[in-house]
């Protein structure tokens, strides 16, 4: 059995162990997204608690876009300072840090109104209903734009990679679903007419980036609701992005608040899990491609990681909320307490002072 806790890579980047803190929105950048001591101490917190590669929360690659209070930003270049001292933070405790950039979209009730946003046609989000501004060519280009440019920020300011938010409902997810996307264009339609807008993105960061910096990308292993994105759909964009050189990929699916809600239930012949919630749609991936898939959802039990380890070719395994909980979480697990992670998934760390565990530590 290898160990959790040997040295693994994706791309070029060695982690030291297997486990990575999931994308999570901290809630406590400035009000323009950028740095905070609050979000330094964070990251100083976690990369001390021994986790292979902190992807970051998601950061707006454009300005007048922010989906959420308190988020990082990516969108111009005065973020470059103070993400050098925050990549240099990390790489002291010998972690890999990776900037997960975003387009929000219509997920969101925040400033809705007051600012332009976009979707791929004029199809309200399911759970916010916010309506959103189909895109056009040329908004397409900007953001393809964006997210490149944003790109080359994270190189220039350290980051060891960068990971496209493909999932959760967000842009470039409903682009790929055929719920949201009902586009008439080479962007709608087809499979491959709906994945185009994300491929697009990627090539053009790849051209900024270069060809060996680690490229991740998040998605749903399907929107599991009937007319959205399947599993099927989702192994089949799979394949594509590891012809195209993608790094990396995190199977995730957007459900975290509601999961325990669906455990069991079965979406193209594979069952939503107890213990990682994903981890059967991971595993599948993991048969099909050759490069690392990363599962993410429900997990905190060190046995149950270990033994999907064993028994699938998933590389890595990410987590959110437990360190929330317990930053050092990994650092415990190596040690020897072995207990299961103190999170109890009640999804309460949303808070208008800032994402925390509100169960554990009393703010
Ligand atoms: C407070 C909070 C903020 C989150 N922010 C992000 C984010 O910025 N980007 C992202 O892809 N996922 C985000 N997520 C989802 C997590 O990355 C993860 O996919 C989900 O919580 C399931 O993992 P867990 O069971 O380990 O918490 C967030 C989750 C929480 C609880």
């Amino acid at each position: 059995m290898e160990s959790l806790f040997t040295e693994t890579h994706i791309g070029n980047m060695t982690l030291k162990n297997r486990f990575i803190r999931s994308a999570t929105w901290e809630n406590m950048a400035t009000e323009s997204g950028h740095m905070t001591d609050k979000l330094y101490a964070i990251y100083d917190q976690l990369a001390k608690g021994e986790i292979g590669l902190i992807v970051t929360g998601y950061a707006n690659i454009i300005e007048e876009e922010q989906p959420n209070p308190g988020m990082m930003g990516m969108y111009n270049d005065s973020f470059v300072g103070g993400y050098k001292k925050l990549t240099e933070l990390v790489h002291i405790n010998d972690t890999k840090i990776v900037m997960q950039l975003a387009y929000g979209g219509t997920k969101t009730t925040y400033n809705v109104g007051d600012r332009i946003i976009y979707a791929p046609s004029d199809v309200c989000e399911r759970g916010t209903q916010t309506l959103g501004k189909a895109m056009t060519k040329d908004d397409i280009d900007y953001i393809t734009h964006a997210f490149a440019q944003a790109s080359r920020r994270a190189k220039e300011s350290g980051f060891d990679g960068i990971e496209i938010h493909a999932a959760h409902s967000y842009l470039i997810n409903q682009f790929l679903s055929p719920y949201y996307n009902r586009r008439q264009d080479e962007y709608g339609g087809s499979l491959d007419n709906r994945m185009k807008f994300l491929l697009d993105i990627y090539t053009e960061i790849r051209k900024v980036v270069g060809k060996d910096y680690p490229i991740l990308v998040k998605l749903t292993a399907s929107e599991f609701f009937d007319g959205g994105l399947t599993f099927s759909e989702t192994r089949i964009i799979c394949k594509k992005l590891e012809a195209i050189g993608v790094d990396g990929i995190v199977i995730s699916g957007n459900i975290h608040g509601k999961a325990n809600s669906m455990i069991g239930q079965c979406f193209d012949g594979y069952e939503i899990q107890q213990e990682g919630y994903f981890h059967e749609y991971g595993r599948v991936i993991s048969d099909d491609v050759d490069l690392p898939i990363i599962t993410v959802g429900g997990l905190s039990d060190i046995n149950v990681i270990e033994d999907i380890a064993d028994k699938t070719n998933i590389r890595c395994f990410a987590i959110s909320r437990p360190l929330l909980a317990e930053p050092h979480l990994i650092k415990r697990w190596k040690e020897g307490n072995r207990a299961s992670a103190d999170c109890i998934q009640c999804s309460k760390c949303r808070t208008r002072r800032g994402n925390f565990c509100v169960v554990q530590n009393k703010r």
